[in-house]
This record gives structure tokens, C-alpha cells and sequence, in this order.
């Protein structure tokens, strides 16, 4: 072997007595040096000379080794060009590399030339921008083919898209510089607790029974100390030999050595009770959460299905979430009720109804199957049916029941033509819109009608105007709950009005409203995902609280309205009411109020002040009665005050102020990291004593145990 400046021997085992038993390891290029050496360049997009790390306009690089790589960010994403090395005799078993930037097989990529044709190829971990920057341990097994002749090439024909690759420490040995890594043990306990380390690189994890995969899934493995443990329920292989398999490891993570078997899910001593853990408001034990999906009312049991991240506090690996209720306020969390069938088809947004006459023939007993539609990311919109009240789902054989550019299956039974619409966020030439299908069995899906300008997450429903059950009206709406009113014939829906917007917040997004609410209660009730960050906790994100929503005729027409749920009630531990109250200019305590978790209710005088409203634990709710205006933080909603009253109602927990005024008219739901240190609840005037009709606070009892 020609040994010139980019070839040279190096000892990287730390075991002295591990290197003597086996033929020392040959670096075929760390890009330290000021140059590419005998390398050939082609193009700009890897400069004249190696890479000092990140270049500029790039993400920040990490995970290579020294100062110096190959990145063919130079001349930005566009930029396209070959890196060639000088032939050399493959002479170990494996060649190990880093390697990071865009998953663009063929285009951004290393190759392995042995007689000109290409033998291994890899290519770079992400194919959507923001993903890591971060280089990582490839190996290519060549034991085949020691003593030929070979070349390694790198990549870039890739012009936009996350275009560019980077590699690093090309290394020859007879040992893998990182390995799939597994462990094997037999199941006795509920849980595979597994350690997780935000920031870390995400790893593919897999569960195996036999040869099956039966969970596959990925997660950022820490591989010493975690920020915090997720769970993994084992309760399905119990008696089993399961393995559990890590891909690309590096030799010394201790990743998979922590990972192990318990009845109780790991460092769980402070569950419910952590620093942001809303009081009032469901969160998810650990993980992600968006969506509320297969909101269902059964046999005494609310249901809340949501979208879900068992394994970290991002979005991804997506999973069907479950938690039920007696009464909207108290939630129990219930194992997960879907998972995906393999990893990339994973379980989005979708819907669920109880199939009262048995219409898809799905029920095994006495008691009619919840029945859900979801849409499978790897298969199209699917349904799914359960025999023990909405615990656990088998399939429907004939997945999937429709196949479009879209997601989101919204299922609602049309009493007066007796069968099933299905409302789909649906793209049709990159336009967004509707679709709606009807079907008499859950089954069979027939194209009714579209309707344009609605994104993801449709929902339709139909109310009675101002409570007047011979005056009904349809509502229709997406993701962000803008909604129009009109009419619904089972196969069209007809606008009777403009889009009117629905929440005023920071956070609200991807709402739905629960099916099968019985007769005798006739609510129509919203529950939405809060779109809220928790700093530094074991989960992320909330759902908000459930709400009430009617149709009420106003001075601009019919608009919704929405108010807490009544059952809020029952969280009230100590009440404090105060009327006819003037309270000076400035921020008043409201005397002996202060605390975490409120519901206030208060009717204020607008005349004779410019602004007033709350201050709580530093937060400004405020109205301004010159521009009439309510504001929170960076959001404001046009009211108008009721005969020179205001009337405003707070639901306040950890990470949120929920505000409705004008009975529900208005409804600003804010996600707001409230200050640990301040727990004071003031009264805010301006240009005048703030003249208050009445106030209500009630300080709220937490739900969870
Ligand atoms: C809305 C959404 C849905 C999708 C789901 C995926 O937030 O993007 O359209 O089904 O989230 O988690």
C-alpha cells in the first residue's frame, strides 16, 4: 500500500491488550490537514481544502472528530461536486466512517468504488431541513473483499432540498467502530424503561419477538446520564424472550445497558407533581402530545384519544394516545390504543363513534363496537373497531377504505339519510381542501363533494341556533378552528356564511367534538390540543380545557361560542365572591387571592375607566375599553362590552390562562409559562376605579392523584 500524506497508521483501540491480539486499524483520511492531499475535487461544493467544522449559513455541525472534515456545504445547498480518493488495497474487514447532512441516496452520498462499479453506498441521516447536523458512525462490511483494489468517492449532486453531506474519520480495522447492539431477556415486569437524553443522537430502537418486530420506534438514547426515562409497555409479551435491538451504536455507549425491565415506570416518585405539570388540564405521563383524536362518549366513559410520542418530548413516532374520564375534569391514562404496524406507517389524527346498529358487523358481544378511522401514514385513511370499550383495536381486513393525497378522517352518523360521512383534509393539485365520502357500513367509501380553503383536521357538526331545536345550523371546520356556518344535506355542505374566526389565543389548534353524548345531555363538546411547550419536563404539550359550544345569534349573525364545561365546578375547593366592588387605579390585590390553579368569573363596569382588567402572576389580561379590545401578551380580540359590562371568565393553571368573555363569545385560550415566584392575582384600572358588578374566584383542586 502506497502510504502518502492521507494514509497513515494509527492505533485507536484503548486496550493494549486487545490490539495485540488483532492487526492494527489504518485511518484512510481524518481531514486534519490544510489540503485534500491526493484526494481529486470536482466541483465547489467541497471547497479547496477540508472543512474547520460548520460552515457559514449552516446549522451548527457536530459528532465529527478533530477540527477538520468533509462538508459540502461550501457555496450553500446548491453547490454540487466529487471528493475522490487516490486507490488504495482494502486490507481489514470493515470501513468505518462518520457521516451526516441530507438522505438523498445516490445524490449526497459516500461510495465504495472496487474496478469503477460502486460496492456500498451510504448517505446522510436527514431529508427535511432542521434535521440533526450531527455525524455518526457508518460501517460497511468488506471482509469480501480484502486485497482488491478500491476507491472511496463522496457526493454531491444534490442541488436544494437539505443538499449537502459531510464525512468524516475513514477508518480500515477488523472491528466495527459502532455496532448494532441487542439484548435479550425474558419478560416478567410491566415496563421497558429506557433513558432519554434531549439532544442526543436519535437511534432506531426495535423489539423483537422471535423474528418479529414488534415495536420499532425512534428515540434520542442517552447514553450515560438521561434527562428523563420513558416507558415502553411490556404487558403484551409477558413470559416472552424479547430482544431489544439498537441500530449504529458507538462501541462505548452504555445506551442499551441502561434500558430495563420494571413494574413501575422509572423515576415516577414526582409524577403528577413536577414544577409545570399542568393542575387542571390533561397532560400526558411522558412523551409528546398533539391531537385530541376519537373524542367518544360510552358507557359512562369520556374518551381522549390523542396524538402521541411515547419516547420523547418532540413530535414523531406516531402513536394513539388514551385516556378516559367520568366526568371531562378527572383523567386516567390508559395503556396506548394504537400503535403503529411498522415503523414509518404511523397512526395520525382521526375520529371515533360508537356503531350503534352494528352497520359494519364489527361487534363480537352484547355491547355495539367503537368503531375509529385514522389515517395510516404508510396506507391511507383506515378503520379500526374495539369489543372492550375503546381499550384495544383490531384492524379492519380491508385497510385502507380510502386512498388520497390527505388525512384526518372525520366520522359523523347523518341521521336523516341513515349512513356515515367521512369529512378528510384532502389536496387535490396542492390546493386544501374538504372531501367528504358517505358509506352505510364504515367500509365502503363513496365520494360525495369538496369544498375549498380548509386544511388539516376537519370537523362538522350540527347545533341549534340559540338552543332553538327547530333552528338548526351546520358548522364546519379545520385545524385552526375558523369556521363557516351553513347548511348539510349528507353529501354537501352548503355555506351560509364567510369563515369567522374561533380562537383569539396563542395555542389552540386541532380540536374536536365528542360523538355519542347521550340525548339527555346534548352537549356539543370541544376538546383542543394546547399548543404549549414545558420546559424541562418529562412530557410536552397539553390538551385544553374542555369546552361548550353553542350558536348564538349576535349583532354580526350566527357565531359560535365557547365556555368551559360546567364540570369545572367540581374542582372548586375554596369559593370567594365579592359585589358592587370599586377598586382604586392601579394593580390591586384582590385581598387574600393568590395561587397556581383559579377559576374567576366577573362582571366589570367599562365606563368611567380607559383600561382594566387582571394581572395574574405577572400576566396582563387586559381590556381596553377606548379601542375595545381585550389583550393577553402578543394577542388581542376585538369585544364589545353588554350594556357597560364586560364579562370575563379565567380558567388559570401552570402553563395557561384560558380566557372567555362575553359568555364564551370570545374565547382566547393562552399558553403562558406562568413565573414560579409570583403567585399574586391583582385587579388592573386605569384612567379610573375599576367598577366591578361582580367577581367570583375559585381556587381549584388538582386532578390528578
Ligand atoms: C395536525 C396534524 C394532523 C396529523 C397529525 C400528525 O396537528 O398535522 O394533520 O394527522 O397532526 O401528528
Amino acid at each position: 500500500m502506497k502510504i502518502s500524506g492521507w494514509i497513515c497508521l494509527a492505533v485507536l483501540v484503548a486496550s493494549v491488550a486487545a490490539a495485540a491480539e488483532r492487526q492494527q486499524d489504518i485511518v484512510l483520511a481524518d481531514f486534519e490537514g490544510g489540503t485534500y492531499g491526493d484526494w481529486q475535487v470536482t466541483g465547489t461544493a467541497f471547497g479547496r481544502r477540508p472543512a474547520r467544522g460548520t460552515l457559514p449559513n449552516q446549522m451548527p455541525v457536530s459528532g465529527y472528530e478533530g477540527r477538520g472534515l468533509v462538508n459540502s456545504f461550501y457555496d450553500g445547498d446548491d453547490s454540487i461536486g466529487t471528493l475522490t480518493s487516490p486507490e488504495f488495497v482494502i486490507e481489514r474487514k470493515f470501513i468505518s466512517f462518520l457521516i451526516g447532512g441530507g438522505r438523498y441516496p445516490g445524490r449526497t452520498c459516500i461510495n465504495l468504488l472496487v474496478g469503477g462499479r460502486i460496492v456500498q453506498s451510504a448517505t446522510g441521516p436527514n431529508d427535511r431541513p432542521g434535521g440533526s447536523e450531527r455525524l455518526n458512525w457508518r460501517v460497511w462490511d468488506v471482509s469480501a473483499l480484502v486485497g482488491q483494489k478500491a476507491r472511496i468517492e463522496i457526493v454531491d449532486r444534490c442541488t436544494g432540498g437539505w443538499g449537502h453531506i459531510t464525512v468524516d474519520h475513514i477508518v480500515m480495522s477488523d472491528e466495527r467502530a459502532s455496532l448494532d447492539q441487542s439484548r435479550e431477556f425474558v419478560v416478567s415486569e410491566r415496563y421497558l424503561n429506557l433513558p432519554v437524553k434531549n439532544g442526543a443522537t436519535m437511534r432506531r430502537m426495535r423489539v423483537l419477538v422471535g423474528e418479529s418486530i414488534v415495536r420499532e420506534f425512534e428515540i434520542e438514547l442517552a447514553e450515560g446520564e438521561p434527562d428523563f426515562w420513558v416507558f415502553l409497555d411490556l404487558t403484551a409479551f409477558q413470559g416472552r424472550t424479547v430482544t431489544v435491538q439498537v441500530d449504529n451504536l458507538p462501541r462505548y455507549s452504555r445506551g442499551l445497558r441502561l434500558v430495563g425491565q420494571g413494574d413501575e415506570i422509572r423515576a415516577a416518585r414526582r409524577l403528577y407533581r413536577e414544577k409545570y405539570r399542568p393542575g387542571f388540564h390533561f397532560t400526558s405521563r411522558r412523551g409528546w402530545n398533539n391531537d385530541s383524536n376519537g373524542l367518544v362518549f360510552f358507557k359512562g366513559e369520556w374518551h381522549l384519544y390523542y396524538q402521541h410520542n411515547p419516547y420523547g418530548i418532540k413530535w414523531g413516532n406516531m402513536h394513539w394516545g388514551h385516556a378516559v374520564s367520568e366526568d371531562l375534569v378527572h383523567w386516567k391514562e390508559l395503556p396506548i390504543a394504537l400503535y403503529p404496524q411498522r415503523f414509518g406507517d404511523w397512526c395520525f389524527s382521526g375520529s371515533a363513534v360508537v356503531d350503534v346498529d352494528n352497520t359494519g358487523g364489527f361487534q363480537e358481544g352484547g355491547e355495539p363496537a367503537i368503531v375509529v378511522a385514522y389515517t395510516s401514514t404508510g396506507r391511507g385513511e383506515c378503520i379500526a373497531y374495539s369489543n372492550d370499550r375503546g381499550r384495544t383495536f383490531a384492524e379492519f381486513e380491508g385497510n385502507p377504505v380510502v386512498e388520497h393525497k390527505g388525512r384526518d378522517p372525520k366520522v359523523i352518523w347523518y341521521e336523516p339519510g341513515g349512513h356515515w360521512v367521512m369529512a378528510l383534509y384532502h389536496e387535490v393539485d396542492d390546493k386544501r381542501t374538504i372531501a367528504f365520502y358517505t358509506s352505510k357500513d364504515l367500509k365502503a367509501w363513496e365520494f360525495a363533494s369538496l369544498i375549498d380553503g380548509f386544511y388539516e383536521c376537519p370537523e362538522l357538526f350540527e347545533l341549534a341556533v340559540d338552543g332553538d331545536a327547530g333552528n338548526r345550523k351546520w358548522v364546519l371546520h379545520a385545524a385552526d378552528g375558523d369556521y363557516m356556518v351553513g347548511a348539510f344535506d349528507g353529501r354537501v355542505f352548503t355555506p351560509e356564511s364567510g369563515k369567522h374566526k374561533f380562537s383569539h389565543g396563542n395555542c389552540f389548534y386541532a380540536s374536536q367534538t365528542y360523538s355519542g353524548v347521550p340525548a339527555e345531555d346534548g352537549r356539543r363538546i370541544q376538546i383542543a390540543w394546547g399548543r404549549v411547550e414545558m420546559p424541562g419536563m418529562p412530557f410536552n404539550q397539553m390538551m385544553l380545557f374542555p369546552v361548550e359550544l353553542t350558536l348564538r345569534t349576535t349583532g354580526e349573525g350566527v357565531r359560535l361560542a365557547a365556555r368551559p364545561v360546567r364540570e369545572i365546578e367540581r374542582l372548586h375547593e375554596t369559593s370567594r365572591s365579592w359585589e358592587d366592588l370599586t377598586v382604586p387605579m392601579g394593580r390591586n390585590p384582590i385581598p387574600g387571592v393568590e395561587g397556581e390553579l383559579l377559576h374567576i368569573r366577573a362582571a366589570l363596569r367599562t365606563d368611567g375607566v380607559e383600561k382594566l382588567g387582571f394581572v395574574i402572576r405577572g400576566t396582563e389580561v387586559v381590556y381596553d375599553v377606548g379601542e375595545q379590545r381585550l389583550a393577553c401578551l402578543d394577542k388581542t380580540a376585538p369585544v364589545s362590552p353588554v350594556e357597560g359590562v364586560l364579562r370575563l371568565e379565567l380558567l388559570v393553571d401552570r402553563t395557561s390562562i384560558e380566557i372567555f368573555a362575553n359568555d364564551g363569545r370570545v374565547y382566547m385560550p393562552m399558553g403562558a409559562t406562568l413565573p414560579d415566584d409570583n403567585k399574586s392575582i391583582q385587579i388592573l384600572a386605569e384612567g379610573g376605579p375599576a367598577g366591578i358588578e361582580s367577581l367570583e374566584v375559585h381556587a381549584l383542586r388538582s386532578i390528578w392523584p
